[in-house]
């Protein structure tokens, strides 16, 4: 992307002097060598990284660098070429697009948004995280179910889901799973036995659909006093036509060329010294990298995923974190769902199914998946979303896994899964001479090693305040006078509205704001420099 050219020549040509007077007039923040501009380092160019540092830009900082590990930015945004267009490796919707949420607001301010998400009445439609339309059900045997008793257990289901959302008096050590499995026990009293075997099926079924909605192996590892934390906003999920990454390529555009380094991996953080740079100043922080290059800096804003933090919790920043944020990073969840993306030559499904749910005969919500994961891992799968718009796109099925499960898929070669898939759909539409996928693309978010996983959760014995701990800069607040050094940005830091890329877009802004703050003047000479 090409910086505008005009807004860089101004801030050029006015900043300097504007910036140096500002550093003079903050010298007690700067307590460390000779008045200068601040350097930021920002460790991560997905979305949280890539907001922080065009804030950042905009508002008068001229030191940045993103340093990112791999060689694209975006992060666990990920958009690619697939069948007859572009598809998703990682996010897909904007959850609760409507004024309130930033991704759309940036979204629609781009232009990057389809005519229906646009409509006011998409952005006041509140789904309260329930899917948009009623799947069409397949079961192992072949048969769908009749769609009258889809909509009731899903909509008793719900209610469930949305009780446990509310609760405020709750047992701390309780889980979402054993919640719903209460509810479960207690509302089958009252089936027809002739029921109670397909709504169980049902059941687990919609459990193995949160498990993806969650990133977690089982709804038994989410805690059910803070799981009401997580916010919905009100909107009717939208994606994007040109895919997902051009947000953040527009996001980006304006950052001057050299501001992200690609292929950068950042070994490990030192802190609370003080280093020589190239000139005659000292700065306190020092981020070393794999390849034997090193940054100084004032400040460093760590966006790394919560999945790579709890690999190296002890050792990716000298001195180490404080043991409170090392337990946050343990008490936190981080897990894995992924996406299977299958191609066929002609859908099998009616052409007004948006959804499809496949449900095993014979399973339960009272019971847990079986272990033996190479017979079983399919059974895990849940829910294929139809990819539109076919004519464009061609006819494409993503399914979704998450858990143990999909991480044992990641292992598998492709030609391995396309022959689990293709048994898989002969099984479910009872049609054994189903031709095979034409082709196949899947995410492998767990075997990434700057990654680790999909997104974060709230794991049974953690709460909302091991989010804001995880989200507390360094110097903790007992040293509250000295400047910032180690700041953390990233989707597991917001405690509203973790695992999304609002999210994630909001703690990037919260931590340029942090800086901004810090350095009043500079702020005031960005804003001149605009008029
Ligand atoms: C399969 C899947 C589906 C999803 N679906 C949705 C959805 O539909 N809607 C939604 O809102 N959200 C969704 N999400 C979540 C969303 O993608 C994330 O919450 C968001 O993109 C996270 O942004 P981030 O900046 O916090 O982290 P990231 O995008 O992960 O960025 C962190 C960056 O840090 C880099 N990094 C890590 N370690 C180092 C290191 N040592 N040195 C240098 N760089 C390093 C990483 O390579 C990465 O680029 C989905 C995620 C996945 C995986
Ligand atoms: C679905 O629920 C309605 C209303 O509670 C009920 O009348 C109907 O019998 C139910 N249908 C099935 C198939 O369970
Ligand atoms: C949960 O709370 C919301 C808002 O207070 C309310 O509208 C909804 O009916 C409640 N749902 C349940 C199942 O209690
Ligand atoms: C930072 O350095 C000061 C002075 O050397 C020391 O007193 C303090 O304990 C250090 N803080 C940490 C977290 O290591
Ligand atoms: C799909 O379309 C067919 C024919 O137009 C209709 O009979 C059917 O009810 C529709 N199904 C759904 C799920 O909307």
């Amino acid at each position: 992307m090409q910086p505008r050219p005009g807004t860089r020549l101004l801030l050029l040509l006015v900043l300097p002097l504007a910036a140096l007077s500002d550093t003079r007039g903050s010298e007690e923040l700067e307590p460390m060598g000779p008045p200068r501009d601040p350097v930021v380092v920002i460790v991560g160019a997905g979305i949280s990284g890539i907001v922080a540092a065009e804030k950042l830009h905009r508002r008068g900082f001229l030191n940045i660098k993103v340093l990112e590990a791999t060689g694209r930015t975006g992060g666990r945004i990920r958009t690619q070429s697939f069948a007859k267009g572009l598809v998703e490796i990682g996010a897909q919707w904007i959850h609760g697009p409507s004024p309130a949420n930033p991704v759309f607001q940036l979204a629609s301010q781009f232009s990057l948004l389809g005519p229906d998400a646009l409509l006011e009445e998409n952005q006041k439609m509140n789904i309260e995280g329930h899917p948009s339309s009623i799947p069409v059900v397949y079961s192992s045997s072949g048969k769908k179910i009749s769609p009258e008793v889809v909509t009731n257990i899903t909509a008793l289901y719900y209610t469930w889901l949305n009780k446990a959302q509310n609760l405020t008096d709750c047992d701390p050590v309780a889980s979402v799973g054993s919640f719903i499995r209460q509810q479960v026990v207690q509302s089958s009293q009252e089936w027809d036995q002739d029921m109670v075997e397909i709504n169980m099926a049902l059941l687990r079924g919609l459990l193995n659909v949160e498990c993806c909605v969650s990133g977690t192996h089982s709804m038994n590892y989410v805690g059910l006093c803070p799981y009401g934390e997580y916010t919905m906003l009100p909107g009717l999920d939208c994606t994007f036509p040109r895919g997902y990454e051009s947000l953040v390529n527009h996001i980006k555009a304006p950052l001057p060329d050299g501001t992200v380094v690609l292929n950068k991996a950042v070994k490990s953080i030192d802190w609370n010294g003080s280093f020589h740079g190239g000139n005659s100043h000292v700065y306190p922080v020092k981020v070393q990298c794999e390849d034997g290059d090193s940054f100084v800096a004032d400040h460093v804003i760590v966006t790394v995923p919560l999945g790579f933090l709890k690999k190296r919790s002890l050792d990716f920043l000298s001195p180490p974190l404080p043991p409170g944020k090392i337990q946050a990073i343990k008490n936190l969840g981080f897990g894995t769902n992924n996406k299977i993306l299958l191609e066929f030559e002609k859908p099998f499904w009616d052409p007004n199914t948006t959804l499809i749910q496949t449900v095993w005969e014979g399973d339960s919500p009272l019971t847990e998946p079986k272990k033996d994961l190479k017979q079983n891992w399919m059974r895990k799968l849940c829910i294929f979303v139809v990819l539109e718009p076919p004519e464009q796109l061609g006819h494409v099925l993503c399914g979704f896994i998450a858990g143990e499960e999909s991480e044992f898929m990641e292992t598998l070669t492709d030609e391995e899964i396309l022959s689990s898939m293709t048994d898989f759909f002969r099984t479910f539409t009872g049609n054994p001479e189903l031709p095979p996928p034409i082709s196949i693309l899947r995410s492998q978010w767990h075997s990434q090693p700057y990654t680790g996983g999909s997104y974060s959760y709230v794991a049974v014995g953690s709460s909302g305040s091991d989010v804001d701990n995880l989200a507390e800069p360094l110097p903790t607040h007992e040293e509250a006078l000295k400047p910032l050094q180690v700041l953390f940005a990233g989707e597991a830091t917001e405690r509203n509205f973790y695992s999304t890329t609002h999210g994630a877009l909001i703690s990037g802004r919260r931590e340029a704001q942090r800086l901004i703050d810090r350095y009043p003047k500079l702020g005031a000479a960005a804003n001149k420099a605009k008029l």
